[in-house]
């Protein structure tokens, strides 16, 4: 096998791994991926600064996020699906992010349930809420992210309808898979991924089928989603959501400088400058060139975290050098998740932390938290 050195050698894998419907949807934005791409290209744009003849020794890329050491600022995000990237998905990446030292963010998508994942792993991971018409059901979520000790909640806010993936459509996205002919045949060519799934129970979204009423399982993703999540969500619902649960909260969604207000006036504890990987507004700038205005407005008042594009450790340093105090990777991982499970997951965020940490080396840092925008070229950000 090729050796393998960087997020896209991952990603290639993954791509020949899991069937078409699986990688498509954690490989596309919406219509015609043009904030998709910016995510990544403006990351490109931004130039680092060379510094030489500084004394390297002893280096730290360690962070903290929301009063939490880590190991380095990059939380595995939240995504949808994640256990059928790789049977048992989320148990896996909650693993290697644990053994890593970064948190993990589970899903309300997730196929592995709440409960599944803190019965396989030893310290608390994040839960992300979306929000639905059944508040019941949501009610019952947050008290079962209590019950399982979870560290956080990430309420995402970009969410209230769905953004339009042409592939999801196209390949007909479900879960458990639908079983069409063009479906079959492309099975066929994954023997490792079905092997993964005929071993496992876990093919349903865990924390939703069995606890919705009248829910027995979801032919249609983007039809249920339209069906259910709640497009009335607004600031109000932040208020009782924080109160519900009572613990570090952290909004999701942010792009704008009038929401990051919005938010910081919430009390949350950081927000999360994103556009949801580009798989909801088309058309929106990047997460990258949206950061700046939102740390400018917010200071050191509110945490401010960022996704969106980071597919290596040189990434990870433009954000933090922007002022984002934590990083979150979503593709990144699923890559590593897919080709080769949580092997792959350890091997994503071995990368990243390597090459975060001989960048910062490069421009002449020994320490990330002393890293600003100091390091980059002046005019290319
Ligand atoms: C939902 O989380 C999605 O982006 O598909």
């Amino acid at each position: 096998m090729t050796v393998i050195t960087c997020i896209e050698d991952l990603r290639r894998l993954h791509q020949a791994r899991v069937p078409r419907m699986f990688y498509d949807y954690a490989d596309s934005g919406s219509w015609t991926e043009g904030t998709y791409r910016a995510n990544e290209s403006d990351f490109q744009r931004i130039k680092l600064r060379q510094r030489v003849a500084v004394n390297l020794e002893n280096r730290s890329i360690k962070g903290s996020m929301i009063g939490n050491e880590v190991a380095m600022p990059v939380a595995l995000a939240p995504t949808g699906l994640t256990g059928m990237q790789h049977a048992d998905g989320e148990i896996l990446a909650a693993r290697a992010a644990e053994q890593f030292g970064v948190p993990f963010t589970l899903s309300t998508m997730s196929i592995c349930s709440i409960e599944d994942v803190k019965a396989h792993t030893t310290k608390p991971f994040w839960f992300q809420l979306y929000v639905m018409r059944d508040r019941e059901f949501i009610e019952g979520l947050i008290d079962r992210a209590k019950a399982a000790g979870c560290g956080a909640l990430v309420l995402t806010l970009d969410l209230q309808i769905l953004g339009q993936r042409h592939k999801d459509l196209k390949n007909g996205l479900s879960a458990p898979p639908k079983l069409t002919l063009a479906n079959i045949l492309n099975m066929m060519t994954k023997p490792r991924w079905c092997m993964g799934m005929l071993g496992t129970s876990r093919r349903q979204f865990g924390n939703i089928v069995g606890h919705v009423k009248g829910v027995a399982d979801m032919s249609s993703l983007s039809a249920w989603t339209a069906d259910q999540f709640d497009p009335r969500l607004n600031w109000g619902d932040v208020e009782w959501i924080k109160k519900r649960w009572g613990g570090k909260l952290i909004l999701k969604g942010i792009q704008d400088v009038e929401d990051a207000r919005l938010a910081l006036n919430t009390g949350a504890d950081a927000l999360i400058v994103s556009n949801h990987g580009g798989r909801q507004l088309d058309g929106a700038l990047s997460s990258i060139a949206s950061l700046p205005a939102i740390v400018a407005e917010i200071g050191n008042r509110m945490e401010v975290h960022m996704d969106g594009g980071i597919r290596s450790g040189q990434d990870v340093l433009k954000a933090v050098a922007l002022g984002a105090k934590g990083t979150y990777i979503g593709r990144s991982f699923l890559y590593g998740l897919g080709a080769m499970g949580e092997e792959g997951v350890t091997k994503a965020l071995q990368i990243i932390a390597r090459e975060l940490d001989l960048t910062m080396a490069f421009c002449g840092k020994r320490d990330l938290r002393e890293v600003d925008s100091s390091i980059l070229v002046p005019g290319t950000h």
